[in-house]
């Protein structure tokens, strides 16, 4: 079934032409056995793109918008930069208050209440902080940003893209603040290294790229930290999965089971990764690898490591193999790594299957099967020359179990299938399903809908389950009706 297909009489459109259907129905041949006619449905009105403000809304944003920018010029001009660092915040908040009052005098600009205190703050925002990005950043509810240009930031919101009605006065401000916020952490970007990727103090993510790269003006997007990050039983909670399937995921991680946990960009992987590693006993020694450190491990015995790419010169790089490599000699228990993307996939591998079990990353993948062949993919381009068959046998031997998670088109984040590998059938790697979502259709608002159940197959590792004193009961196998 296609969802982007629906029958003729339930569409609006076809309802509204009920005449015009019925006298090219007359006119057409009489067909043997009327198939039912297809049309295509009008993609529903996105909230986001009807989020536009009002015209005298959007017209009293811009003179204020105008105001700001004269007054922040001013403020520059007015303010000694270098007694800023020391005044107080009480101090700074008075001085920037008298200076906009002196200079709306002036200029006989009359502001109401609400827009005074709205313009002092935001004044405040942009001499001390971030500017724009100062209430975005704030807001809790907040959990991405998303800048396409000045004018254009996208916010999410549980699980949910919204345009705001935040915007930059124009692209040098835009490129003022990303100069303000990577030169904090240390790092440059400009026309000649035009693209960044760091960790802000926070530990937020920030990745932005500026013109010419990015055409229509500098794109940034900002993965908030969230300072507890969602646990199983939240995750649970949430609808993420069911607890029977948090239960075989305990089973899991704890007997030491290697995990792939795979998805699209956003899909929830980093937040299941760090929620599986909750299983993980206090007393093993956990080293993790990621890109940007994000993973916040509960663990007493926990080792992070952050890989660096390379500095302007080209030099400096210190990439997840190479701290792949050196976690190798640092005695762990288990190794973590953020994402799985290159080269250090046969360090990965290696460290699976000798030794350092119940290790686990994410991939990049639509589904597990898709996994499976990323995987081989990136040993193809790590230049290693293996018949396909080693190299499958190679995954096949060091991954146990791939963990799908999904953010669906409703914005939900779902698991939508937990497959376990069971070896090789020939030159084909054989997996089974045993606990997915089950899509049922849409619901109001195009929510979807659908439950979790088991697929009626019994794990593979239900042995090693028992012998480590994980006895899941045979009812955890058994499908669930909707
Ligand atoms: N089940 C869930 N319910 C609600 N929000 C979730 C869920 N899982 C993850 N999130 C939120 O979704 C956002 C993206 O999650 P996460 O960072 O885990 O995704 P990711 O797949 O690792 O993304 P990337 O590909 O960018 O690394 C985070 O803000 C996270 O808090
Ligand atoms: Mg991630």
């Amino acid at each position: 079934m296609f969802s982007r297909y629906k029958k003729e009489a339930a569409t609006p459109a076809a309802k509204a032409a009920p005449a015009a259907a019925a006298a090219a129905a007359a006119a057409a041949p009489a067909p043997e056995e009327a198939a039912p006619k297809v049309v295509m449905r009008k993609p529903a009105p996105r909230a986001s793109a009807m989020a536009a403000p009002a015209d005298k809304e959007r017209k009293r944003k811009e003179r204020l918008g105008e105001i700001k920018l004269e007054l922040h010029k001013e403020l520059l001009n007015n303010l000694n930069l270098s007694a800023l660092e020391s005044a107080s915040e009480q101090d700074l908040r008075h001085e920037i208050n008298a200076i906009a009052s002196e200079v709306l005098q002036e200029r006989a600009i009359v502001l109401n209440r609400e827009e005074r205190v709205t313009l002092n703050q935001e004044l405040f925002d942009e001499v001390t902080g971030l500017g724009p990005l100062e209430p975005l950043l704030k807001d809790e509810t907040i959990s991405d940003i998303l800048i396409n240009g000045p004018h254009q930031i996208f916010v999410e919101r549980n699980g949910k893209l919204q345009l705001s009605d935040t915007n930059f006065k124009d692209e040098k401000h835009l490129l003022r603040i990303i100069d303000k916020i990577v030169s904090a952490v240390g790092r440059r970007v400009d026309e000649s290294n035009p693209y960044v990727d760091a960790r802000l103090q926070d530990g937020s993510r920030f990745n932005a790229m500026v013109p010419p790269i990015a055409v229509d003006g500098s794109l940034v997007s900002i993965r908030k930290f969230k300072k507890d990050k969602l646990g199983i039983d939240d995750l649970v909670n949430f609808g993420a999965f069911s607890e029977e399937m948090a239960a075989y995921l305990q089973a899991a991680v704890s007997t030491r089971l290697n995990v792939i946990v795979s998805g699209g960009t956003g899909s929830g992987k980093t937040t299941t990764l760090n929620a599986l590693s909750s299983f993980i006993d206090n007393s093993e020694r956990i080293l993790t690898i990621e890109d940007t450190a994000e993973l916040q491990l509960q663990q007493i015995h926990v080792g992070r490591m952050e890989s660096r790419p390379p500095n302007v010169e080209g030099k400096g790089e210190v990439s997840p193999r190479d701290c792949l490599k050196n976690a190798l000699r640092m005695r762990p228990d288990r190794i973590i790594v953020g994402e799985t993307r290159g080269e250090e996939v046969i360090d990965m591998l290696q460290a699976m299957n000798t030794g350092h079990d119940g290790s686990m990353t994410t991939i990049h993948a639509n589904n597990p099967r898709d996994g499976i062949a990323r995987l081989e993919n990136m040993i193809a381009m790590a230049g290693i020359e293996m018949p396909i068959k080693a190299v499958r046998s190679q995954i096949s031997s060091a991954v146990n179990l791939i963990v799908q998670a999904s953010r669906l088109q409703d914005g939900s984040r779902r698991m939508t299938s937990i497959t376990e590998i069971t070896g090789m059938e020939g030159d084909v790697i054989s997996m089974q399903e045993v606990f997915r979502f089950q899509r049922t259709g849409l619901g109001p608002e195009n929510k979807i809908m659908g439950h979790f159940t088991a697929t009626g197959v019994r794990s593979h590792f239900s042995e090693r389950f028992r012998l480590w004193g994980y006895d899941l009961p045979p009812s955890i196998y058994e499908p669930t009706a909707g």
